[in-house]
């Protein structure tokens, strides 16, 4: 939630900053803004709404060029979004401007002791103190990141800042707590972002920051410590993507273009993790063989669509390891008192690594003495840092807002951990894991199949642009991925979208069942539990006697369904614990399409940003 970017350098600070807030605005687009150094002082532009809006003011009332740099994409908290509220934020007399991702807990409180100091507050942020305090500071130090220390040791809440003063030419001063921000690292020029996404194209040399760190820039340097001064371990890494993995490349939007990488996601994050006997090797699991033979329990935490894999890893872990496991939504974890003990295994999912909610959730696990492994697809991101252990996904940078990639590949990690659990502790389902290792060596094949026939699932999507609403139903494994279904169509098409186990049909859903509404069902393989399948091809004829359009997801060579499908989207035959996999692809098609048939923004539906850093 709001994308920062800061540089120093040779280059123009305008041009970089601009093209890499355009990188971020999926973490929020409800205003922007800029400030650079130029002319001895600071040079500011901040626009309500989408980036753009303030791209044309900079064509209409360009600023003056300079080096040294700030940038904001906001998703609004404290204040609407105005041009105000947008930000750089700025101190009285204009020396000190200041961006914000996250939420200043005793703001109230500073803004009231700011204003019987003298000072006056124009906007309506949280965010606008901080640009006060450092100027305080500033004055009595004459040194940025000196005062940015003294400040941040005042805040309370979740924070990354970053800031300039006029008076310190070629300075740039971050700081973190909580909300992500990385450093990048070129030559005779060094970047600041909430994601490397923004500096990509000029570096994929990044230093991870800490906790409670500040961070000073300079063209040649980069000087990291605490709040409190003292100096700190920095970890540096090299980014394994390029600027092409964040670009559309031809696609009419991130999300196609997510979609269509989806057979690769998954291939990468198989990828030397099986070996040449089938067995699995998950060396970066470095939870000891011995502790994970002692887990009783698993517990797992996500939010949103993570949440979703987690609710279908639950159906393989119990299955393949007999280890009871509970899926719980991340923001509601720590409020009731878990039971959480050294034998839990907390299973933390995140595609950013940075939602605020599963963080706190992994944060009171592991106070409780649990195990924490973090599932996650951003390399230095804060979850995987504070967890025991971490296994990434490999999909890629995922822009879209709503995800997709990401979600497939969370579940090819849950059942490489929910087979790792099996291979580790040996069960008696030892031949299915081998089988099922096999199948999903495979998999990303069935994906692209799903992928080719996906014109029919286009027109109907299209057909249906003028309906209000869609009903989803699956069984078992079933259930997540109806659960899934409705949420991509809820955030892209903002249509009223619900998803049950079809099961709960005739203790209430039902009744909202009505002539040519059109019901999503995600039926299970016939072969092996056929017994779910039968019950769910009766559901199908239920529903359709009382109206209901069915569109029917099934397995190749299913004909039992065949009778009762008004539409029939046909998947590859795969193992059911991994019919997710597959079953899941027609329903972002789905949804994709039918949002731009409604003239909806795909890659930033309303309201939303990527990365929730608040709770
Ligand atoms: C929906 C979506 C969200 C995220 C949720 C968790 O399409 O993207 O529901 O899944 O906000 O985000 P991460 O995985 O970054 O923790």
């Amino acid at each position: 939630m709001c994308g920062i970017v800061g540089y120093v350098g040779q280059q123009s600070a305008l041009d970089v900053v601009t093209a890499g807030l355009k990188r971020l605005e999926y973490r929020g687009y409800d205003s922007a803004g800029v400030a650079v150094q130029a002319d001895g002082g600071l040079a500011t532009a901040k626009k309500a709404g989408k980036l753009v809006n303030l791209e044309k003011e900079l064509a209409d009332r360009p600023l003056p060029a300079g080096t040294t740099g700030i940038g904001h994409t906001r998703w609004a908290t404290h204040g609407g979004p105005t041009d105000a509220n947008a930000h750089p934020h700025l101190d009285n007399a204009g020396r000190v401007a200041v961006v914000h991702n996250g939420i200043i807990e005793n703001f109230a409180a500073l803004r009231e002791e700011l204003a019987e100091r003298g000072h006056d507050l124009v906007s309506e942020t949280d965010t606008e103190v901080v640009a006060h305090l450092l100027a305080e500071e500033y004055s009595a130090c004459a040194d940025l990141a000196e005062a940015m220390r003294l400040v941040c040791r005042r805040l309370e809440g979740a924070f990354t800042l970053v800031a300039v003063h006029a008076d310190e030419a070629d300075v740039v001063v971050g700081a973190r707590r909580n909300s992500p921000l990385v450093v990048g690292v070129g030559d005779g020029e060094a970047f600041l972002a909430s994601d490397v996404a923004a500096f990509i194209a000029h570096t994929r040399s990044a230093i991870e920051l800490g906790q409670d760190q500040v961070v000073e820039l300079r063209r040649d340097a980069v000087t990291v410590t605490g709040f409190d001064g003292s100096p700190a371990d920095v970890r540096s890494y090299h980014v394994d993507w390029d600027a092409s993995a964040a670009e559309k490349d031809g696609y009419a939007s991130f999300m196609l273009k997510e979609i269509a990488e989806q057979p690769k996601a998954v291939a990468d994050t198989l990828l030397g993790r099986i070996d040449g006997s089938g067995s699995l090797v998950l060396d970066e699991v470095r939870i000891p063989a011995n502790v994970l033979r002692e887990v009783d329990k698993v517990v797992i935490v996500a939010c949103g669509t993570a949440f979703h894999a987690g609710l279908i890893a639950k159906y393989a872990i119990e299955h393949w390891t007999r280890i009871p496991c509970e899926v719980e939504l991340a923001s509601e974890f720590r409020y009731r008192d878990p039971i959480l003990d050294q034998q839990t295994l907390v299973v933390a999912i995140s595609q950013s690594g940075e939602t605020m909610d599963t963080l706190m959730a992994l944060r009171h696990a592991r106070e409780q003495g649990a195990k924490v492994l973090a599932i996650c697809n951003t390399n230095g991101s804060t979850i995987p840092r504070e967890s025991d252990a971490v296994l990434y996904t490999h999909a890629g940078p995922e822009v879209a807002v709503a995800s997709t990639k990401a979600f497939l590949t969370q579940l090819v990690a849950c059942y490489l951990v929910a087979l790792y659990l099996g291979q580790v502790r040996g069960t008696q389902w030892a031949d299915e894991i081998r089988a099922v290792v096999r199948d999903l060596s495979s998999i990303g094949g069935a994906v692209e199949r799903v992928l080719e026939t996906m014109e029919p699932v286009r027109e109907l999507a299209r057909s249906l642009a003028d309906k209000n609403t869609v009903l989803f139903l699956g069984r078992h494994v079933g259930y997540p991925v109806a659960l899934e279904g409705a949420l991509k169509l809820k955030e892209l098409a903002y249509m009223h979208a619900e998803g049950f186990a079809a099961g709960e049909l005739k203790h209430g859903p039902i009744a909202l069942v009505e002539d040519d509404l059109p019901v999503v069902v995600v039926v299970p393989s016939p072969r092996g539990r056929s017994v779910l399948h039968d019950k769910l091809v009766s559901n199908i004829q239920e529903i359709r006697a009382r109206g209901a359009r069915t569109i029917v997801i099934a397995e190749e060579g299913d004909e039992a369904v065949v009778p009762y499908a008004d539409h029939l989207i046909r998947v590859p035959v795969t193992p059911t614990l991994l019919q997710p996999l597959v079953a899941t692809v027609p329903l972002q098609v789905f949804a994709c399409e039918l949002a731009t048939a409604r003239g909806n923004e795909v890659d930033q539906p309303r309201n939303l940003a990527k990365s929730v850093t608040v709770e």
